[in-house]
């Protein structure tokens, strides 16, 4: 049994017409009572999307989130998206430090805290991604770099209810390949500590800690059973109602 009511939110990265906003209608229409109740749920599509799909789930109780936001509110800083315009456009979540924002653009710790922290601010939930790539993973370096993340980007201020925390191996994302259920429970127990050591033990406690990295039907209900496993980070499977509710109801 759960103490902490696990979270599946869906990642659609740079995917979604005006035609796809029918898969969080199909979510939302597939989503039954019992499932609301055992495991929330959420969607985040991309920043033009995201005011029309949050209104298309007005009543249903599923979430949405922003996938970035700027660390500034507002000004001279074209192209970006500000946590007072997600919040504007309906969103509860924001996910930040994704590992694609960390080496596409080349975020840095600090200011993946810095947004976080702009997230808390306008009362939006950040969803803060870590995890270790390949080669570190190879080296024995796993844990050692998720801890240094944690340090660098959790932000000050949070509590249990307004931080979630994704551990995303690079290497598992998008690419079929998840690490061992071992290995999920050894660095979310990891994960949960250094937390404790950041926020205090009683914070760290409640934080939802998700698995995200090719979560599938065929492997949710395994990876959702680890030990501090408090739901998904679902990227490709998302984008298709029935595999993203399928991953809900292995966490229910
Ligand atoms: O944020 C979710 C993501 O990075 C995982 O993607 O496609 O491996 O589920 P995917």
């Amino acid at each position: 049994t759960r103490t902490i009511k696990p979270l599946v939110a869906g990642n659609w990265k740079m995917n979604g017409l005006k035609a796809d906003l029918a898969i969080a209608t199909a979510v939302a229409k597939g989503a039954d009572a019992p499932l609301r109740q055992a495991v929330d749920l959420a969607i985040c599509p991309p920043a033009t999307l995201l005011f029309t799909l949050t209104a298309s789930l007005i009543g249903s109780r599923i979430a949405t989130g922003g996938q970035d936001c700027s660390a500034y509110a507002s000004g001279a800083y074209t192209g970006e998206v500000s946590a007072p315009m997600l919040v504007d456009a309906g969103a509860t979540y924001v996910i930040v430090g994704h590992s694609e924002r960390r080496t596409l653009h080349g975020e840095s710790n600090a200011q993946v805290k810095a947004k976080a922290e702009a997230a808390l601010a306008e009362g939006l939930t950040p969803i803060v991604c870590v995890g270790e790539t390949k080669d570190e993973r190879e080296a024995g370096k796993a844990l050692a770099v998720v801890k240094k993340q944690l340090r660098g980007s959790v932000p000050d201020g949070a509590t249990a209810a307004s931080l979630v925390v994704a551990y995303e191996p690079v290497w598992a994302i998008g690419t079929g390949l998840t690490p061992t259920a071992a290995d999920v429970a050894e660095m979310h127990e990891a994960i949960r500590a250094e937390l404790g050591r950041i926020l205090g033990k009683a914070t760290a406690a409640g934080v939802r800690l998700l698995y995200g990295g090719s979560v599938k039907p065929g492997n949710a209900a395994e990876l959702m059973n680890v030990a501090n496993v408090d739901g998904a980070l679902v990227g490709g499977a998302s984008l298709k109602a029935e595999d993203f509710l399928a991953i809900a109801r292995a966490c229910a």
